[in-house]
C-alpha cells in the first residue's frame, strides 16, 4: 500500500544517518572512515575513541532501527510490512543518500530493528554476540556469529520473524565480506 511505500522511504532516510561520524565529531574525534577498518560503525568508533562515544554510536544507530519499527507500527502495517520497513532502515545504513551510498555493515541497525520485531531472539542474539567477543576479542567474528545464529534461534523463538532474520542475515554476511576474508587470513583485527 501507499502507507507501506511511505514508510519504507522513511525507514530508509532515517538508516542513511551515520551515527558513527556525527558521535565522533561530537567527541571530537576523528571522522572512523579515515582510520581503522573505515567503516562508519560502534566498533570502529570504539577504536578511535574507547567505549563511550562506541556505546552512544551503538545506542543511537539501533535506535533509528527501533524508530523505523515504530514508525510502521503506527501505521499499524501487516508483519510482511513490517519486516520490509524494518530492512529498508538496514538498507539505509549500508547504502546511505547523505553519504554517497558509502555505509556500514548494518549489525546495529539490525539489532535496534530486531529488539523491536523479535526481542527474545535478538537478546539471545546479543549474549552470544557478547560471548564470542569476550573469547575471541574481535567484533567481525561476534556480528557473523550472531548473524549466522539469527534465523536458527528465531525458527524456536520466534519463528514468525524468520523472513525478516534470512534476509538481515543474508546482507549483513555480504557487508562483511572483507572481514570474513581477514578472518580466513587470520588477519582480522582485533580489540
Ligand atoms: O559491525 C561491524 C563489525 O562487525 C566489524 O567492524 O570495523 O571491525 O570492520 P569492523
Amino acid at each position: 500500500s501507499a502507507l507501506t511505500i511511505l514508510a519504507c522511504f522513511v525507514a530508509y532516510l532515517l538508516g542513511s544517518i551515520l551515527f558513527a561520524p556525527l558521535v565522533s565529531r561530537f567527541w571530537g574525534l576523528p571522522d572512523p572512515r579515515a582510520l581503522g577498518s573505515g567503516n562508519p560503525g560502534a566498533t570502529n568508533v570504539y577504536r578511535a575513541g574507547g567505549w563511550a562515544p562506541a556505546a552512544a554510536t551503538l545506542a543511537l544507530d539501533a535506535l533509528k532501527g527501533a524508530a523505523a519499527v515504530w514508525i510502521g507500527q503506527t501505521l499499524s502495517l501487516g508483519p510482511m510490512a513490517m519486516a520490509i520497513v524494518a530492512l529498508c532502515a538496514v538498507t539505509g545504513h549500508m547504502l546511505p543518500l547523505f553519504a554517497r551510498f558509502q555505509g556500514g555493515k548494518g549489525v546495529a541497525t539490525a539489532f535496534g530493528t530486531g529488539l523491536a520485531l523479535a526481542p527474545l531472539t535478538t537478546l539471545l542474539l546479543a549474549a552470544i554476540w557478547a560471548l564470542v567477543m569476550k573469547r575471541w576479542h574481535i567484533s567481525s567474528m561476534a556480528s557473523i556469529s550472531a548473524a549466522v545464529a539469527g534465523p536458527i534461534i528465531c525458527v524456536f523463538l520466534e519463528p514468525e520473524a524468520l523472513p525478516l532474520f534470512g534476509l538481515l542475515t543474508l546482507l549483513i554476511l555480504v557487508r562483511h565480506r572483507d572481514n570474513l576474508i581477514r578472518l580466513a587470513q587470520r588477519r582480522e583485527h582485533r580489540l
